[in-house]
């Protein structure tokens, strides 16, 4: 394995947290994909994981659709990090829902948390683990994460038998039903004072509705608030995430206008195919 000590990244990553060092962060440990999927410890089959435009990395790997996708992760991933304190003495222990090939769950744990990532797929939970040892060595620092194949509807808490402090889940939550059942178990994870961030897809979104195209079958924010709610949960972030579809950001000469135009679309959630949600749990519950 080649291993590179990406100053870059240390003088990156913050002390005391800083909005555009966070940024920074997210853009830095994302680019170094591009040069880890060259690495000789991948095989073909991991690279098309990788590469996958809808599961993982594709939208980040395609040179088209690169500075969308960096644009869209930025924002929404460094707003996570505030909003979950990731790196304060206040949220340390992180589980990453549906991790996938592990991106998030390497962002937060370069920045200091304890993460837990939990996928249904084993072979993501395998790569995962092949990426921690990528990136201690990159970064010359140990990653406090661990990964575990799981499916999350069949979770039994006491075999975790610890609480976290934050949960975090990108294009997971909604697919992980029924949503009731999804919710109980995060709460059965969470401490009493606990935080939730979720991006994913909005079911809400006025463009699918108006061409015929309902997205089915994921929950509403609505009904993701009322359910969190339940569990003394309330939400204080909702709004949307992104407005344009890839398709529209690909020339040079419109990014700017159309990275403009989706900041101001975003801002409703109906114009918005996706959704950011953040939730706590201020109260201690019970007697
Ligand atoms: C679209 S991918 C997103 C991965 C990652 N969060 C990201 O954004 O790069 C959705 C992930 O959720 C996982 N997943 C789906 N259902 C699950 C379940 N019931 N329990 C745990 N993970 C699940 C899938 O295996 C997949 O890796």
């Amino acid at each position: 394995m080649r291993v590179d000590v990406d100053s870059q990244l240390h003088v990156a990553v913050p002390v005391r947290r800083e909005p555009q060092l966070d940024r920074n962060v997210v853009e830095a440990l994302y680019e170094m994909m591009v040069d880890e999927i060259t690495q000789p410890q991948y095989d073909e089959r991991e690279i098309a994981l990788f590469k996958d435009p809808i599961y993982y990395y594709g939208r980040y790997l395609d040179r088209k659709t690169r500075r969308y996708a960096v644009q869209n992760l930025v924002s929404s991933i460094s707003t996570a990090i505030a909003y979950l304190n990731v790196g304060e003495t206040s949220c340390t222990r992180l589980v990453d829902l549906g991790c996938g090939l592990g991106m998030q769950s390497i962002i937060f744990a370069s920045l200091g948390a304890e993460v837990l990532g939990i996928d249904l797929d084993s072979r993501c939970v395998e790569l995962c683990r092949k990426r921690k040892m990528y990136f201690e060595a990159r970064l010359g620092k140990v990653l406090n994460m661990d990964f575990m194949a799981l499916d999350f509807r069949t979770l039994n808490p006491d075999v975790i038998n610890r609480k976290y402090d934050a949960l975090f889940s990108m294009s997971a939550f909604a697919h992980i039903q029924p949503l009731k059942v999804t919710v109980a178990n995060i709460s059965a994870l969470l401490h009493d004072t606990a935080r939730v961030f979720l991006w994913d897809q909005n079911p809400d979104c006025l463009f699918p509705r108006v061409l015929g195209k309902r997205q089915g079958g994921v929950p509403r924010p609505t009904d993701i608030t009322i359910e969190f709610a339940k569990h003394g949960f309330s939400t204080e972030l909702l709004q949307g995430a992104c407005a344009i579809p890839h398709h529209f950001w690909h020339p040079d000469a419109v990014f700017g206008a159309t990275s403009w135009l989706n900041g101001i679309l975003k801002k409703n959630l109906q114009l918005s195919f996706s959704y950011i949600f953040g939730a706590s749990r201020k109260e201690r519950r019970g007697p």
